[in-house]
């Protein structure tokens, strides 16, 4: 069982999760409603994505992932993949120069091959900077799938075992082949906009996790709307398969 740490703050009294997950989903339905394109929808949900992730720090949670871009997502209009990818682009270029400052780590999860080169330069630069920090860790799920994941790793590890430096293959082994190799499984995974599904994210890591869903589409996501996903993780009681 994990130890969840007590934080006072805004989310009073409440146990903290050592690690939320976030699917960022609804930006699309929100900029409908107002008239707007659904890239609008993107770019106020990227600013939501920076008031959470500020928030989540205040309160003493340890790490953040969000689901920024699936391996299904390239799916889309060109055009709104386009505006997704200058969004993400805009918000590394911001956080490579306020991370040190903010002691905030930032890593990318997901398969960075087919991104931009610019992209990839700055991923490499939010790691290299990380490495040096401690604290407060965002993971960014990028062109990320957890079938992808899990498919990656066992190729890993197969190639490890031809060379014969594989360990024994079980689950704690099999982990550190994951992209989040040292980070501990989330303990709260929460998904706005109504629906209730996993859509292939961190399907390995959230296997013990509790599941939180609301209506709220994720532009409108609040700090209020985190406190109630916590007050609601405060009351489940979580047995890890035990009685
Ligand atoms: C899901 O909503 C959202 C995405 C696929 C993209 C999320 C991207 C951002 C929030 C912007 C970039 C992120 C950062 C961290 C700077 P949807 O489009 O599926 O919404 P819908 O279901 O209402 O159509």
């Amino acid at each position: 069982m994990k130890i969840l740490r007590k934080k006072a703050g805004a989310a009073d009294n409440l146990r903290i999760p050592r690690h939320i997950a976030i699917i960022m989903d609804g930006n699309g339905r929100w900029a409908k409603k107002r008239g707007m394109p659904r890239t609008a929808g993107h770019a106020v949900g990227a600013e939501t994505f920076r008031k959470i992730a500020t928030y989540c720090k205040n309160i003493g949670v340890d790490y953040l992932t969000v689901y920024a871009f699936s391996t299904e997502n390239w799916k889309r209009p060109a055009e709104e993949v386009a505006a997704i990818m200058s969004l993400l682009e805009k918000y590394l270029n911001e956080a490579i120069e306020k991370m040190e400052k903010d002691k905030i780590r930032l890593y990318i999860m997901g398969n960075m091959t087919p991104l931009s080169p610019k992209i990839k330069e700055l991923a490499a630069h939010t790691a290299a900077i990380s490495e040096k920090l401690s604290g407060f860790q965002v993971n960014l799920c990028l062109n990320y799938g957890g079938r992808d994941e899990i498919v990656r790793a066992a190729k890993r590890y197969a190639e490890e075992y031809k060379n014969g430096g594989a360990p024994e293959l079980t689950e704690e082994s099999f982990e550190r082949y994951l992209y989040s190799n040292g980070i501990p499984d989330p303990d709260l995974v929460i998904r706005p906009s109504g629906e209730m599904r996993l859509s292939n994210f961190l399907i390995w890591q959230s296997a013990y996790s509790e599941l939180y869903f609301t209506d709220a589409l994720w532009p409108d996501f609040d700090e209020k709307e985190l406190d109630r996903a916590i007050t609601a993780f405060n009351r489940r009681e979580r047995r890890f398969g035990g009685i």
